[in-house]
């Protein structure tokens, strides 16, 4: 199938479910309209205003400039965030990112299901020859293993995140070098294991805002200091595959568990195109 079909088709469909709250359905608790899926491979250069269909800015303002889409925090608490409309249900997700250095700012690449599975990438402002990554099972967290791994001036250089998550293992590569693989059954027998279908998630937030808790901000490396700003992390090239190819993905039970998810192919009706 051309690779483009699918990413056509998505961006046909996207509009009904945009008139829809969807994403703020835990399908652990209720019944949930269905996700668009991504259902193929793709990659985007962030240098210019992106498709609004494929990517949604949930919150700020972003730039986008000849070397990548700039997520700035200028004033007290910007926090400003962008988000695909699409999910994909295991697959690959390579980002080319500059983290933003200062205490008390964290820059993250996150994947993120409707039911609080996540995986992490996350860069405490303070440190910029580290980042961190970490793993959520239905929003609970495993503090105990968050991965700190060295990286060579993170704010200067952009450097190849890459998440590689399937149903059996989870793996974050650096610059083309395995730094941290997670096991189904290491997150606590597959529980905390992320696994249900999730969308794509850019953002910057001051954590050391005089406002957050004192974990938090000794966590993000102290108190942000706004007048020294603005602090900026950039996102160049994103590759995304999703390992499944529908069009779809539907929860048919509460379990929040992959095999509860329902994966709706596509069903060619050549008929029906133009009436789109
Ligand atoms: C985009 O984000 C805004 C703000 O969060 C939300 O109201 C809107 O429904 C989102 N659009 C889509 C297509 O998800
Ligand atoms: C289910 O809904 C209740 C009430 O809104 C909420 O307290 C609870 O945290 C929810 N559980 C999950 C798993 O989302
Ligand atoms: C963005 O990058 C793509 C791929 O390198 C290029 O084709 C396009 O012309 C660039 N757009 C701008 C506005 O620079
Ligand atoms: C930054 O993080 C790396 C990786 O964890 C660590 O080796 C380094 O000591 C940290 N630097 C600072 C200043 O905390
Ligand atoms: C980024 O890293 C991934 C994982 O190692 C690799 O497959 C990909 O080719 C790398 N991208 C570039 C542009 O080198």
């Amino acid at each position: 199938m051309s690779l483009f079909l699918p990413l056509a088709l998505l961006l046909a469909s996207i509009a009904s479910v945009g008139a829809q709250t969807f994403t703020t359905c835990n399908p652990l608790n209720k019944t949930c309209p269905p996700e668009p899926a991504l259902g193929t491979h793709h990659s985007w250069t962030f240098n210019e205003t992106l498709n609004d269909k494929i990517w949604n800015v949930t919150n700020g303002d972003i730039q986008h400039t000849d070397h990548g889409s700039e997520f700035t925090i200028k004033e007290k608490l910007d926090s400003p965030t962008l988000q695909s409309n699409f999910y994909i249900f295991f697959g690959v997700v390579e980002t080319h990112v500059k983290m933003a250095p200062g205490a008390g700012i964290v820059s993250s690449v996150v994947l993120q299901s409707a039911d609080l599975d996540e995986i992490d990438w996350e860069w405490v402002g303070y440190n910029t020859s580290g980042v961190e990554t970490n793993y959520y099972g239905k929003g609970i967290p495993e503090y105990t293993n968050t991965g700190n791994h060295h990286v060579e001036n993170a704010d200067t250089e952009f450097h190849n995140y890459t998440t590689h998550w399937t149903q059996e293992k989870l793996e974050w590569w650096l610059d083309g070098h395995l730094i941290r693989t997670l096991k189904y059954d290491e997150a606590k027998g597959g529980q905390r294991y992320p696994q249900t279908p999730s969308n794509v998630r850019f953002g910057i937030w001051p954590a050391g805002d005089p406002g957050n808790p004192k974990g938090t901000i000794e966590w993000a490396g102290g108190v942000v200091d706004y007048e020294a700003g603005p602090y900026t992390m950039v996102v160049q090239d994103v590759r995304v595959h999703d390992f499944h190819s529908g069009k779809q993905y539907v929860y048919t039970d509460n379990s929040g568990s992959f095999e509860s998810i329902k994966v709706v192919e596509y069903v060619p009706r050549s008929s029906s195109v133009g009436h789109c």
